[in-house]
């Protein structure tokens, strides 16, 4: 995870570089770097280190220029070194890159362009793109041009800022998977990874889609279409925040800001067929198949398992990671182990990969942050694609791994469209949930009813039997109260004994065959006394309380709607009982260590 900013108009470039950086560090931090236009001359500026350190030796703010690029690091490719670090040059050093993502045919790459006679300074993927850049330029003469002949090269992902020492007056940039987004002032321009980073001078935002490429000078923009090279034009949004809500895109914490973003986060685990297919291909060949997750991860691993025996009759074996290496001997070169981590960095997880590896095995990563020592380690990367969590509770992350999951199962018996079609119709009904202000309200208020409780029992059947499980994660990590999940019909042989007046059970009931069932077992529990929450398409008699969901006509990603009432649920809880649900106590976000 890397942040880019870039910056043309007519403040002092330094200033407004280093007040972007800033704002985009939380996505990098071991290294950083500026290059400028200033008397007609390229400069660059790089150091390892955070941004104030480099800042308070180099002078950053003072540097001169009304044009220029930056970026933070996060390293992937190449150690954390200064020579690492971004911009990277071309041989005659005329064309200064920034850029965030991995160009996965980088070697090949650095190698017809090392045969062409360019010479490479750093171990990074990106300083392709600079020396690929001069090579186009040299026989085009035109910065557009080679900016497009270069994307069509690249494999991988890519959000990248180009100065051309030729062309002062614009910045060249291009967008494939990897965040970009253009702030249009008033005689000025920023780019940059997201929007709060340029949100003090504009609200005025071009968002770029895939494969797109633009020119951006300070009293315009240009879009163009990445492999047709033609000219598009763009809508310029009014993105109505201010820089305060912002931070948290206007919400007051980032666990509802996530939660929100699931009406869009889900369908970004799309255009991966390819590697989707080679995992498939894997898992084919496979004798054995392991998941192996923790937390909230995990809890994807079983629904994962549900599907695959649901629409494959194949059974996935899914360990807690923590818990692997008492079934590591059953994993050989014929194995395939699915690696489940929002972070890539949990420790129990790599663990868990670095012993299959040792045996042989195949490893399949399912993981949201790019370059993340998973990834590294992985045979083969599906990318979740949630976008940056930094809530510690998962809550998109969760939703993401099941629809990439769900579209891995969906694929395994050759019916990926049909999955596709499947996740894309759960992803409208999450969407018109979420839009519906009375269910933000009426989670709102059962909040409130349940804020003093001791005790929250969930219940559900086959796939929401793990949503019960999710969903009392959720509640104990951010409120600290005590709930429970359980499957449907195990209640009864034991904690059925502590049911009495009052206490709450949230039932989930999607219309499909497990209704009938879990009705009955709520109620058994409404018969002691227990007051039951029904989460479900459509009411009951039995529920004393009702959470509507829309109708989901027996779509198997049900998983992913029925938990969004439960996150929302969990996350009011917190805020009446005066916690943070950001950072719950004795919580971390990745657990690094053993
Ligand atoms: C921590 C986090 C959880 C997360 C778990 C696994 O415990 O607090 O929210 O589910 O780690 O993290 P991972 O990054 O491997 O998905």
């Amino acid at each position: 995870m890397c942040g880019i900013f870039g910056y043309v108009g007519n403040r002092k470039a330094g200033k407004i570089l280093l007040e972007g950086l800033k704002r985009l560090e939380y996505r990098g931090y071991d290294s950083m770097g500026i290059a400028v236009i200033e008397n007609d001359e390229l400069r660059v500026i790089k150091d390892v280190g955070k941004i104030d350190e480099i800042n308070k030796k180099l002078h950053l703010e003072n540097v001169g220029g009304r044009i220029g690029i930056s970026h933070t690091r996060w390293a992937t490719h190449g150690g954390v070194t200064r020579i690492n670090a971004h911009p990277h040059v071309s041989c005659d050093e005329s064309i200064a890159v920034v850029h965030n993502g991995i160009i996965e045919n980088y070697q090949q790459l650095k190698k017809e362009l090392s045969e062409k006679g360019h010479a490479f300074k750093s171990q990074t993927d990106t300083e392709i793109i600079p020396h690929m850049l001069e090579e186009f330029y040299k026989k085009t003469k035109d910065p557009l041009k080679a900016v497009l002949e270069t994307v069509k090269k690249l494999k991988g992902s890519f959000a990248f800022l180009v100065l051309f020492k030729d062309y002062p007056d614009r910045i060249l940039v291009a967008r494939y998977k990897s965040p970009l987004v253009i702030g249009v002032g008033d005689g000025e321009a920023f780019v940059a990874s997201d929007v709060p980073a340029f949100l003090k001078y504009t609200n005025k935002v071009i968002f770029l889609d895939e494969m797109e490429v633009a020119v951006v000078k300070r009293d315009g923009v240009e879009v163009y279409d990445g492999i047709s090279g033609k000219r598009k034009e763009k809508e310029v949004v009014e993105v109505d925040w201010n820089l305060e809500q912002a931070e948290k895109a206007g919400y007051p914490h980032f666990m509802i800001k996530e939660i929100m973003e699931q009406k869009e986060s889900l369908l970004r685990v799309l255009g991966q067929d390819e590697n989707i297919m080679k995992a498939v291909e894997m898992l084919k060949h496979a004798n054995k198949i392991f998941v192996v997750a923790a937390g909230t991860s995990y809890h994807a691993g079983l629904v994962a398992r549900y599907w695959f025996v649901k629409l494959a009759g194949v059974d996935l074996n899914v360990i807690v990671a923590s818990e692997f290496p008492h079934f590591k001997n059953l994993v050989d070169k014929n194995s395939v182990v699915i690696a489940i981590s929002q972070s890539g960095e949990t420790a129990d997880v790599l663990e868990a990969v670095r012993e299959s590896k040792k045996r042989d095995a195949k490893v399949i990563a399912v993981v949201n942050v790019m370059g993340s020592t998973l990834m590294r380690l992985a045979d083969l990367s599906l990318l979740i694609n949630a976008g940056p969590e930094i809530c510690v509770v998962a809550t998109k992350s969760y939703t993401s791994q099941l629809s990439l999951l769900g579209l891995l199962a969906h694929a395994f018996v050759g019916k990926l469209e049909e999955g596709k079609e499947k996740l894309k119709e759960m992803q409208k009904k999450v969407k018109e949930f979420l839009e519906n202000e009375n269910n933000l309200k009426l989670a709102e208020d059962l909040a409130e009813n349940l804020k003093d409780k001791q005790h929250i029992f969930l219940i559900g059947r086959e796939l929401s039997y793990v949503t019960a499980l999710e969903g009392a994660l959720k509640i104990k990590e951010v409120s600290y109260i005590h709930a429970e999940g359980f499957a449907g019909g195990e209640l009864k042989h034991g904690t059925l004994a502590l049911i009495e007046d009052g206490i709450p059970c949230i039932a989930i009931s999607p219309l499909d065959k497990t209704r009938d069932e879990i009705l009955s077992n709520a109620m058994e529990i409404k018969a002691r006394g227990g007051k039951i929450i029904g989460i479900s398409e459509e009411n009951n008699e039995v529920f004393d309380e009702f959470i509507k969901v829309p109708k989901l006509n027996g779509n198997v990603f049900h998983p992913i709607m029925m938990i969004i009432p439960i996150q929302l649920v969990s996350y009011y809880l917190a805020v009446k009982r005066g916690y943070d649900p950001d950072k719950p106590r004795n919580l971390a976000k990745s657990v690094t260590v053993k």
